[in-house]
């Protein structure tokens, strides 16, 4: 079932330059997988918060309410991501608490192996490459199917032994827009390496589909504000009680599983409260009849809506809307994996004989269509080049996108395909 235009409408209101980019004017984003839409209740909040002269900790009124906020922001942290278990904290960024995770779990390891994907982003691979022969410890990147695009137990099996240290796994590729079955990863280590510490890079996930750690028996899960409704300048990372409690950086004297370092932003928690109550908002208004349902249920009855609704969208992007033909349909277009996966998450990547696919990005910005394109970076290079892909164009959509922006990129697509 998909939103009715009513919903659809409701939705949008909700968010920050839907229609209209702030410099350019009118644009479709389908550039979600690079951030996406703010939520309006998240920047006023961040807003209001900012203006606080007081700091955490203190006897004062104003005190104890910004730590009431930060244990909100805990709570629904933990709700959003199905976690009844370990602790949640804020840092610097996506990246920043990927590196910070991997790295104590490579020195608190025992074993002598480190394994990930050839499909993960820098963010995991670079610190686990950086990491593991200080540690004495040697670094294996898996393969990933080229033909599915997504890397599965099959390809993680090889690698797993009773020595594995630690484990990196991707929830979704930002470049084949793929997600990852991570819970049959992980039961595949758990059954040869029980204690291996598993970290799992949700932060293109979070935002398309259900976050289910308690299913998962990983050890470490990080989101990022930005590509989560919310803001810039914090990630948020959950880690399991165990990895909690080994040594890591902190304050002389701290309490043991206290992770965070130096004064927490305050409006960052709330930032993410209020995205929290978007998905319960959501998830009440495709159920009904939401007043019997548990906050959790909510959450979860907006992830099945926004799994649905970005079905559609890859749908019309894939077999054409609005009478043109989809990206699936014309010849001179090379999609980027299967047409048809299950594992595909709200994104097409794409290709147009005869054209570059940094200037495909530009004809679409000049007819108001936000992409991206990825190109063998350092970002991207470790998932194109074994596809054997120069670089390719993003588009990346959102559950709030409709078929009609849809429309418009495809009347660009269609234009330089010749159609
Ligand atoms: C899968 C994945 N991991 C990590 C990152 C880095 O996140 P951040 O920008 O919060 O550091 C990104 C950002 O694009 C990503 O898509």
């Amino acid at each position: 079932m998909t939103f009715d235009a009513a919903l659809l409408t409701e939705i949008r209101d909700k968010f920050h330059h839907a229609d209209v980019c702030p410099i350019q004017g009118p644009r479709a984003f389908f550039e979600n997988a690079g951030g996406s839409l703010t939520l309006k209740a998240a920047v006023e909040r961040t807003a209001e918060l900012l203006a606080f002269p007081d700091n955490q900790g203190r006897t004062n009124v104003a005190s104890k309410y910004l730590v009431d906020v930060i244990e909100q922001g805990r709570a629904d942290m933990k709700l959003l991501l199905g976690a009844s278990s370990g602790e949640v904290f804020i840092g610097e960024s996506g990246t920043e608490l990927l590196g910070r995770l991997v790295r104590n779990a490579v020195f608190a390891g025992s074993g002598s192996l480190v394994i990930g994907s050839h499909l993960e982003h820098p963010a995991t691979y670079s610190p686990c490459r950086r990491w593991a022969p200080i540690a004495g410890m040697t670094y294996e990147q898996v393969d990933f199917d080229t033909e599915t695009t997504v890397v599965s137990v099959d390809q993680y099996r090889p690698a797993i032994t009773p020595d594995l240290a630690v484990a990196t796994i991707i929830h979704a590729s930002p470049v084949t827009g793929m997600h990852v079955d991570i819970g049959a990863i992980a039961a595949e280590i758990r059954a040869v390496a029980p204690d291996c510490f598993i970290i799992v890079d949700g932060i293109q996930h979070a935002a398309h589909g259900r976050v289910d750690i308690d299913d998962y028996d990983v050890d470490g899960y990080v989101v990022s504000g930005y590509k989560l409704f919310s803001r810039h300048n914090f990630g948020v990372a959950w880690i399991s009680d165990r990895l909690a409690a080994m040594p890591h950086d902190q304050l002389d004297g701290a309490p043991e599983t206290v992770w965070e370092l130096g004064t927490r932003d305050t409006s960052a928690y709330a930032a993410f409260s209020e995205v929290v109550r978007y998905l319960e908002w959501l998830g009440s208004a495709v159920a009904g009849d939401a007043a019997a349902a548990s906050p959790r249920e909510l959450i979860e009855t907006a992830a099945v809506a926004i799994r649905a609704q970005e079905q559609d969208l890859v749908d019309a992007m894939m077999w054409g809307t609005g009478g043109l033909s989809g990206l699936g349909q014309l010849d001179s277009v090379h999609v980027v994996g299967p047409a048809n996966s299950e594992h595909r998450s709200g994104m097409i990547s794409f290709t147009i004989d005869g054209h570059d696919s940094l200037d495909v990005v530009d004809e679409l910005n000049a007819d108001g269509v936000r992409t991206h394109a990825r190109k063998q970076d350092y970002y991207s290079a470790g998932v194109l080049k074994p596809l054997d892909l120069v670089n390719c164009v993003r588009a990346s959509a959102s559950h709030y996108n409709s078929r009609a922006e849809v429309e418009r990129m495809l009347a660009t697509v269609n234009r330089l395909a010749g159609a």
